[in-house]
């Protein structure tokens, strides 16, 4: 039976406003499902007098009755799983068997934290930047077959045979090439053990999960981590991350079919922002890209760190368009850019990679909470049709604040 689906995924370089689309959506959903990344993701939740941050686990667990699936596809450091948990339940959020975790997704060890670590420091000025959570250095585990997945942290003996090797080979690479310090596996098979037990209950097998929700007639909303321009294939490598972000990446992230991506709806922020090294064609240096990242609050959920930021290229977000065969799109912040006099558009490039640009007149009114496409002034509804114009795809939500009521959903 064909259910329709919805995925959710980053346009440009990450920290679109994802979060606040998939919460806002949710309501229409049985199922709410992670396929790549692990906590070097950080989504903002904002209703009300509410404010949550989510890193492993789906923007959906703040809703009742809905299933969150962490996916094959996805890294999981059970520290930072176990962290998030006891926060959200402080804040009331109930979890319990709403939380679903693929027995094949792989284990962030201390050991890949300290890779990824000793890595950018030996890097310098060459740094990617990461978020030095590990995220890499367990793909390439994955990759190269000596990964740890969640299932082994139930068994400890294979955990210890696993433990063991990877930690072997890692150990030489910290010590002789970096001159870090080893990390110790006892350590690690001791505390992963006990931390298996007590995430054990939510290990499943997930592709199963999705069929049967699936073959019932539930509708699942895949929840994309980062943005198309971090995708490892497709964005601006290396400067990237070590997952697939596209659409592309669902199908083998969860175990489900390629056709069961019904609709795929792509967050653009207004401007653009990305964290990190890296190539950034339209960023700003002088005072309006100091002013976007004050008045966007530019800083990231995850590391605090300042976020780089610059015009809206309207080029690359076309090719995330194409790449993950987008069907709509949610342009978010769009409150951010109220105050401009003047805003600057990249539509293109020409075969050389040279810009072409447009300038706009913007609004300078503002558009703060607003709730109704025709309220906003005409400059702002111009630039929403420039957007889907220039990338032949219809803009089905404007963002227009944090919060979940600060929505135009036309
Ligand atoms: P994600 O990683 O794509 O989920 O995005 P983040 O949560 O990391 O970053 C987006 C930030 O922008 C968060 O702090 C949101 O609360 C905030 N945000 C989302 N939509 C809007 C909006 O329309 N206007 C404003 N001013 N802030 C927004
Ligand atoms: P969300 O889901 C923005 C960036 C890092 C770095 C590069 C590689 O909140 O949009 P990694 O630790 O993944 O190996 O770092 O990717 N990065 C993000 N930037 N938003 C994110 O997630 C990101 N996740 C990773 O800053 O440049
Ligand atoms: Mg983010």
């Amino acid at each position: 039976m064909q259910t329709r689906n919805l995925a959710v995924l980053g346009a440009q370089w990450g920290d679109e406003g994802k979060g606040k689309i998939v919460d806002l959506l949710c309501d229409d959903f049985d199922i709410v499902a992670r396929f790549q990344g692990g906590h070097n993701a950080g989504h903002t939740v904002k209703f009300g007098a509410e404010h949550y941050s989510l890193h492993l686990i789906p923007s959906g667990i703040l809703h009742p009755g809905k299933t969150c699936v962490l996916g094959n596809g996805m890294v999981i450091d059970p520290v930072a799983l176990l962290a998030e948990v006891a926060k959200l339940r402080d804040q009331g959020v109930v979890i319990e068997d709403n939380l679903r975790i693929s027995s094949a997704a792989h284990c962030i060890l201390p050991i890949h934290a300290a890779l990824d670590q000793a890595r950018e420091t030996a890097a310098g000025e060459e740094q990617i930047g990461t978020t030095r959570r590990g995220i890499g250095p367990a793909y390439e585990s994955k990759m190269s077959r000596h990964g740890v997945q969640m299932a082994d942290l139930l068994d400890e003996k294979t955990l210890r045979k696993k433990v063991e090797s990877l930690y072997e080979e890692k150990n030489a690479l910290l010590t002789r090439l970096y001159r870090a310090d080893p990390v110790d596996p006892e350590e690690t098979i001791r505390r992963y053990t006990e931390l298996g037990e007590t995430i054990g209950p939510w290990i499943t097998d997930t592709v199963a999960l999705l069929r049967e929700a699936m073959e019932r007639g539930g509708r699942i909303m895949f929840e994309g981590a980062q943005g198309a321009l971090l995708d490892v294939d497709h964005g601006t490598y290396p400067f990237v991350t070590s997952s697939s972000c596209c659409a592309g990446g669902i199908a083998t992230g969860l175990g489900v079919p390629p056709s069961s991506i019904t609709e795929v709806l792509g967050v653009v922020k207004a401007y653009t922002t990305r964290v990190g090294s890296g190539p950034f064609p339209t960023e700003l240096s002088d005072r309006t890209g100091e002013y976007l990242r004050s008045r966007g609050n530019e800083f990231g959920t995850t590391t605090g760190r300042p976020r780089r930021t610059g015009w809206l290229d309207l080029d690359i977000v076309r090719k995330s368009v194409y790449l993950s065969g987008m069907t709509a799109l949610a342009v978010t912040k769009l409150d951010v850019l109220d105050e401009l006099e003047r805003i600057e558009v990249a539509i293109g490039r020409d075969p050389s990679g040279e810009l072409s640009w447009k300038t706009v007149d913007g609004w300078q009114t503002p558009t703060v909470s607003l709730k109704r496409f025709d309220d906003l002034p005409e400059q702002a509804r111009d630039y929403i049709r420039l957007i889907e114009d220039t990338c032949g795809c219809p803009v089905s939500i404007v963002s227009t604040g944090p919060r979940r009521e600060e929505t135009i959903l036309r």
